[in-house]
């Protein structure tokens, strides 16, 4: 088992009740967990508290969580420091909000890896040239001289990617990271995103708004609202079977194309 919450409660400094209430859920390795849900359900407030970088007031009220067997609540600030990048890294919705409008891209991506290991700056260049290759990006010497502003969103969010996936870790966390892209470049970052965790066996939980998205990619499904989990299992099975009436109609709002639901 790489992963492992039970009973999670998650509050915000100020309300009244827990924000996020009873969240329980496991992560084998190579599993692709996807948790969908309304607006203010709790999904991103879940995988921060993940990668123990909930926003300020917030904090894990009750519950545990286990990485490999360890107890994440009992972990240092350094220990936190060596998990996150090397063994968990975090996919944002919009990488290009992350970085620094004022250094080129490669002098933050060898930076970032510099923080994280001994490299020298050439092994780190190489490295991060090497990940930008398996992301398709074209001409990666390019990119790494560009600024953010000068490349497009999706290129944006494959440097995000290749930047999280720079120390091959077990566990992406990816919080709708294609919900900003046109439709094409969110298709095509979705396979590459399924590529890369299938081919190195990594686990991922990423969050979307796409139920489509969601049982093509996932093996597993948690269904969120009002800060509970309102179903969670096997994908095909919740695809195929609903039980929750809000799962129904979540699947209910999924378009038609051509007679064939798109799910
Ligand atoms: N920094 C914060 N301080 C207080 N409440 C917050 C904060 N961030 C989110 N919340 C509350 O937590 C709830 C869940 O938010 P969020 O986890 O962002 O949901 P989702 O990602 O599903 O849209 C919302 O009702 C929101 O008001
Ligand atoms: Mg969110």
């Amino acid at each position: 088992m790489l992963l492992e919450l039970s009973h999670l409660d998650i509050s915000y400094k100020g309300s009244e009740y827990p924000t996020v209430q009873d969240v329980s859920l496991t992560l084998e390795k190579g599993e692709i967990l996807a948790i969908v849900g309304e607006s203010g359900s709790g999904k991103t407030t879940v995988i921060r508290a993940i990668l123990n970088c909930l926003p300020r007031g917030g904090t894990i009220s009750k519950g545990s969580m286990l990485f490999e067997g360890k107890d994440m609540m009992r972990l240092s600030a350094d220990g936190w420091r060596k998990l996150r990048g090397k063994d968990i890294s975090m996919i944002f919705q919009d990488s290009g909000n992350m970085m620094n409008p004022v250094q080129t891209i490669g002098r933050q991506y060898i930076e970032y890896i510099r923080t994280h290991s001994n490299m020298s700056k050439q092994q780190a260049y190489d490295l991060a040239v090497e990940k930008l290759v398996m992301m398709n990006l074209p001409n990666p010497e390019n990119i790494m001289s560009s600024y953010v502003f000068e490349i497009s969103g999706g290129m944006r969010q494959r440097v995000g990617i290749a930047m999280a996936i720079t120390f091959q870790p077990k566990l992406l966390l990816a919080d709708e990271p294609t919900s900003a892209l046109d439709v094409t470049t969110q298709a095509q970052i979705i396979g590459e995103l399924m590529f890369i965790t299938r081919g190195t066996g990594a686990s991922m939980i990423i969050v979307t708004h796409n139920l489509g998205v969601a049982s093509y990619l996932s093996d597993t499904l948690m269904v969120m609202a009002a800060g509970r989990v309102v179903e969670y299992g096997k994908t095909q099975e919740i695809v195929g079977h609903p039980k929750a009436e809000y799962t129904k109609g979540l699947l209910a709002s999924v378009p038609a194309i051509g007679g064939k639901r798109y799910v």
